[in-house]
C-alpha cells in the first residue's frame, strides 16, 4: 500500500500537532455550548475520533453520509446515503471533514442543516484545498491547505482504499491513471 504514495504530505506527527491545535480552538468556542459534532462518512472517521477524544466537555455525536465523489473527480451532485439520527434544533453544529476540495458537499449541507432548524452551523476540516473551490465555501476551523493533488490516508479513500494510512500522502498518478 504504502508504495503507491507518490509523498507523504502531512505525517502522522504532524496530524497529531494540528488535531490538538483543532480541539485548542473548539474548547475555546464550544466548552459550554453542549453542541453536535457531525462527521461526515467515511473521511472523517479518524479526524472525528482524534478531535473528539480531546475535548473535555459535553456534546453528541453524529454521522451523516453524502456523497458527490466518483473516482478522483467531484460529479457535482451531492446525494444522502445516510442522514442524522439526533434532532438538531436549537442546537450549536460543527460539522467535521477530512478535506474541502469544491465546497460543493459543506455548502449543501450547511444548507440543509440550517434549514433544519440548527441554532449555529461551522465547519472544522482537517485539510483545506483552496485551488480546487468552486462554490464560496470557508471552514471556520482548518488544520492545513494542500496543494491540488488527490491525497488520500487517514480517513481518506481512493475507491475505499488508503483510508487506514496514518498519514496524509499524495497517490502516484499511475494508480488513477491507468
Ligand atoms: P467537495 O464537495 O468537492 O468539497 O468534496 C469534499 C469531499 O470530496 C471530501 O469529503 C472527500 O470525500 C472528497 N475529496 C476531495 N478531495 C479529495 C482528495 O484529494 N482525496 C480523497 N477524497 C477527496
Amino acid at each position: 500500500m504504502k508504495n503507491d504514495i507518490e509523498q507523504i504530505l502531512v505525517s502522522k506527527k504532524e496530524i497529531d500537532i494540528i488535531v490538538k491545535r483543532i480541539a485548542d480552538e473548539l474548547t475555546v468556542d464550544y466548552a459550554d455550548k453542549n453542541p453536535v459534532l457531525i462527521g461526515l462518512l467515511k473521511g472523517c472517521v479518524m479526524f472525528m475520533s482524534d478531535v473528539s477524544k480531546c475535548l473535555d466537555f459535553n456534546l453528541e455525536l453524529d454521522y451523516m453520509d453524502v456523497s458527490s465523489y466518483n473516482g478522483v473527480s467531484s460529479t457535482g451532485v451531492v446525494t444522502i446515503d445516510r442522514d442524522l439520527k439526533t434532532d438538531i434544533v436549537g442546537r450549536d453544529i460543527i460539522i467535521m471533514e477530512d478535506i474541502v476540495d469544491t465546497g460543493r458537499t459543506l455548502t449543501k449541507v450547511k444548507e440543509l442543516l440550517i434549514n433544519r432548524g440548527a441554532k449555529s452551523v461551522k465547519v472544522a476540516t482537517l485539510l483545506d484545498k483552496p485551488e480546487g473551490r468552486i462554490v464560496e465555501l470557508e471552514a471556520e476551523y482548518v488544520g492545513i491547505s494542500v496543494p491540488n493533488h488527490f491525497v488520500v490516508g487517514y480517513g481518506l479513500d481512493y475507491n475505499e482504499r488508503y483510508r487506514n494510512l496514518p498519514y496524509i500522502g499524495i497517490l502516484k498518478e499511475k494508480i488513477y491513471k491507468k
